[in-house]
């Protein structure tokens, strides 16, 4: 559909048992965009993600990602429409036991007919690209070695490269560097919204660390409780109106532990803050 939004969520809401994850979550994100998601945990960040490729449904509300009604997508459809959506996930999922190059080539398999058992059963244009993946991301000679010996930081660049071989539109990241030290977090941090740049690409990345999302997307937005209570430019913004607008919405009793909690951004100590 032409001039549609990347993606259009409307009133959204999604009810585990008592639990309301999602509380008419209204969001519409244009191509191109690189939006953070931020977020204390249990904020329902990852089931806000997890709506856009349909790895969960509505309760009540619309999604529509690069023009489909998402909810009503099945089978083919449905395939097309993951394919197009590329996720990284904070633990990386890669095959430990397999190459690096063959964890990049498995990005390609919804493309194919069949499985893959080694690298010389993909087509050799698909590995040409994979290499080039893998030299973008900064592991150019790693092909070889198992995922499994490879630091945290650099098997999330492999899953990077992985989700560059579906060619996506969309990139998905769910705290793509919650498991990293600070620095190998800065690194992929500014790698995805890199490559997000160079290939245009609609990047919509969750993340618990304030200083990490208030100085890296287009666009932020925050979370609490299941409802947007924060969607403003990055551009010119400041840890104190992040706070502020937290701290509008939060009951006085926890809000100091809360923000306490952000600013150290530790998944540990947010866990113990949110609970
Ligand atoms: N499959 C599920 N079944 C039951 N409850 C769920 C399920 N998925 C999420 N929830 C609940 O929905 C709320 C939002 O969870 P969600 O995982 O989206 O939060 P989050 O912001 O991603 O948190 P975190 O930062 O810890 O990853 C939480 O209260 C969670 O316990
Ligand atoms: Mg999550």
């Amino acid at each position: 559909m032409a001039n549609a939004h990347a993606v259009e969520i409307g009133g959204l809401t999604k009810l585990y048992g008592g639990t309301r994850a999602l509380d008419g979550v209204s969001l519409t994100v244009e191509e191109g965009e690189i939006v953070v998601l931020l977020g204390l945990s249990g904020s329902g960040k990852s089931t806000l993600l997890r709506h856009i490729n349909q790895l969960d449904l509505p309760t009540e509300g619309s999604v529509r990602v690069l023009g489909e009604d998402v909810a009503t997508l099945r089978g083919k459809g449905l395939r097309s429409l993951r394919s197009r959506v590329g996720v990284v996930f904070q633990q990386f999922e890669l095959v430990g036991s397999l190459s690096v190059l063959e964890n990049v080539l498995t990005g390609s398999l919804a493309r194919l007919r069949g499985p893959r058992l080694g690298t010389w059963m993909y087509p050799r244009e698909l590995r040409t690209t994979a290499l080039g993946h893998l030299e973008r991301v900064g592991l150019a000679g790693r092909e070889h070695q198992r995922a499994d010996t490879l630091s945290g930081g650099q098997q999330q660049r492999v899953a990077i490269a992985r989700a560059l071989m579906q060619s996506p539109e969309i990139l998905l990241a769910d705290e793509p560097v919650a498991s990293l030290d600070p620095e190998s977090s800065q690194q992929v941090m500014d790698l995805i919204r890199e490559i997000g740049r160079e290939r245009g690409l609609t990047v919509i990345c969750s993340l618990h660390q304030i200083e990490l999302a208030m100085s890296w997307g287009d666009r932020l937005v925050g979370l609490r409780a299941g409802k947007v209570v924060l969607d403003t430019p990055t551009s010119g913004i400041d840890k104190a109106s992040v706070m502020k607008i937290y701290s509008a919405v939060a009951p006085a009793a926890s809000l100091e532990s809360e923000l306490e909690a952000l600013q150290h951004a530790s998944v540990g100590s947010i866990r113990a803050a949110a609970s």
